[in-house]
């Protein structure tokens, strides 16, 4: 219930364009082969999952939270694990221009091969990955996710860093956790944390799935909306991120319409070969009465069902069904009479609101036994304790469109932090890249979210220089300081201003 009515993100062909050489995909969710790096452990395992459920569920081993198990089942996480699978193509992929092989989420370190062809390789559990398997993929196939344990990879790249160390390089020896987890991007408190065990999990966590398509297809999809004071009306900005596999540009039409708002407007666009984005700014009918989107227990959560049709001049038509809401955010920071410091709060659609709310840890170790039922229960119990407000943590992941789903109908307006806690981080140009990916993808994804109220760089990193907390020397802090600023501000920043 309520999901389905929401923003939807993958690309709705209606059934009739599909047959006229709309794109075709192939879920490969479901049962897996896992083994560990020997074969002396060979299982069937579910795809999205990790190493730990599987075992858990074939009874190979015990509940991993019960006494001392997390050190008892330290050598799952030190072995290297293979999921492997084979799979046919339910289509004739001579007729495609391009076939990828899309993994929304692999946790961490993995070689990826088809048919016995390493057609790419993973290093960040925050990323969405898509491999061109056009030329390797036949009728029947065999694929294969050799992973490395995170805490090995995590310890080579430490070893790596050679011009300076990257603190804090272990957690305290009584959380037994594993080491240099600032080296991965992966989940940084599934190496131990001061409230949890370390269960550095090997997996395919997200979705896996084969698609082809022709001319071109729809990545990413967002909506920002706005509201201009000088004309008294909002507006929308919907952005769409395309690749084109045509070798020429691709004109068109965008028809947008958002029936209650007797809003209906038409773009003609191009879209240019490669990857790119086009931006569309709706106006919103002034004479329809706008309800904004609010905060649990200061209106309702009015959403718009609005429909995006593409209808391009070569390949297939897309139609997308999503749900607009109408909301602003300021962050007000002015100066206070009398007091040095300068106020923080929020106003939302000019409204102050006093934020009441809690701190969000991931609501498991193991994310594939985050259930729908598990995310509504806890964001409601939080709702039903008047609360408004949640942070996401930044120790542990961005988490699924569900739980902002389920936000954005409930009112919980959320602090959503960058994934780094608790530690200082390198900033390499490889480890850069790959963050500036992930950022890239996070902010699509989430970003139409009206509960999303602010994005936040880390936790407590800053606080982990300003005030020392690893006794770096004097003469080095200048260093850390300009790693900071690079990740930070000149990077993570840079991509959410966009
Ligand atoms: C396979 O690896 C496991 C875990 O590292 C180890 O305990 C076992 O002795 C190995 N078996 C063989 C046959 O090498
Ligand atoms: C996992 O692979 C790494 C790198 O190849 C190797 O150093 C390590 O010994 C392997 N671990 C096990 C348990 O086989
Ligand atoms: C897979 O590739 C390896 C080397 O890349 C080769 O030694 C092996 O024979 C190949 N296996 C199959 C089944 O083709
Ligand atoms: C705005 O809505 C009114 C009906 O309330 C309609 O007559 C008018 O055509 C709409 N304007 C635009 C620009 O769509």
């Amino acid at each position: 219930m309520g999901s389905a009515a929401l923003l939807v993100l993958a690309v709705l062909a209606v059934p009739r364009a599909a047959a006229a050489g709309g794109p075709e995909w192939r879920s490969l969710r479901g049962s897996w082969r896992l083994r560990s790096g020997n074969g002396s452990v060979s299982l069937r395992a579910e795809v999205p999952g990790c190493v730990h459920t599987a075992l858990l569920r074939r009874g190979l081993i015990q509940d991993p939270y019960y006494r001392f198990n997390d050190v008892m089942y330290r050598w799952i996480s030190l072995d290297n694990w293979t999921y492997s699978r084979t799979f046919k193509t339910p289509f004739d992929i001579r007729k495609w221009q391009k076939v990828n092989l899309v993994f929304e989420g692999v946790d961490t370190v993995a070689q990826i091969l088809l048919n016995n062809v390493t057609v790419g390789r993973t290093d960040n559990m925050f990323n969405r990955y898509s491999f061109d398997i056009t030329s390797v993929i036949k009728e029947v196939n065999f694929v294969e996710v050799r992973f490395l344990s995170a805490v090995s990879y995590a310890a080579e790249q430490s070893r790596c860093h050679k011009a300076y160390s990257i603190p804090p390089a272990c957690p305290p020896p009584e959380q037994k956790g594993e080491c240099h987890v600032n080296f991965i991007r992966k989940e940084q408190c599934s190496f131990s944390w001061d409230w949890g065990p370390s269960f550095p999990t090997q997996g395919i966590w997200k979705d896996v799935r084969i698609e082809a398509y022709d001319h071109y297809h729809l990545i990413y999809f967002s909506l920002t909306p706005f509201f201009v004071k000088s004309t008294q009306q909002w507006c929308l900005e919907i952005e769409s991120v395309f690749e084109v596999v045509s070798s020429k540009p691709i004109p068109g039409r965008v028809m947008v319409n958002i029936p209650k708002l007797q809003t209906q407007q038409t773009f003609t666009v191009k879209l240019q070969p490669g990857e790119g984005s086009i931006v569309l700014l709706v106006n919103i009918n002034k004479s329809s009465v706008v309800e904004a989107w609010w905060p649990n227990g200061h209106g309702k959560q009015t959403g718009y069902n609005m429909k995006t049709t593409f209808i391009m001049e070569t390949g297939y038509q897309i139609e997308k069904f999503s749900k607009a809401y109408f909301r602003t955010v300021e962050l007000v920071q002015e100066p206070i009479p009398g007091s040095p410091g300068l106020s923080f709060y929020f106003r939302i659609n000019g409204r102050p609101i006093f934020l009441k709310g809690s701190n969000w840890i991931p609501a498991d170790s193991f994310q594939d036994r985050v259930t729908y039922d598990t995310l509504r229960l806890l964001l409601k119990s939080a709702a039903d304790a008047n609360m408004n407000a949640l942070r996401v943590w930044g120790g542990g992941v961005y988490e699924q469109d569900e739980f902002y789903d389920i936000c954005d109908e409930i009112g919980i307006m959320i602090w959503q932090d960058f994934m780094f806690a608790c530690a200082l981080y390198p900033t390499d140009q490889n480890y850069l890249a790959s963050v500036r990916a992930e950022v890239l993808h996070q902010v699509r994804r989430l970003k139409s979210h009206p509960s999303i109220i602010l994005w936040s760089g880390n936790n407590e990193n800053e606080a982990a220089i300003s005030t020392n907390w690893f006794s770096i020397p004097h003469a080095e802090r200048e260093r850390y300081i300009r790693d900071y600023l690079m990740l930070y501000v000149k990077n993570i920043r840079e991509i959410v201003l966009n």
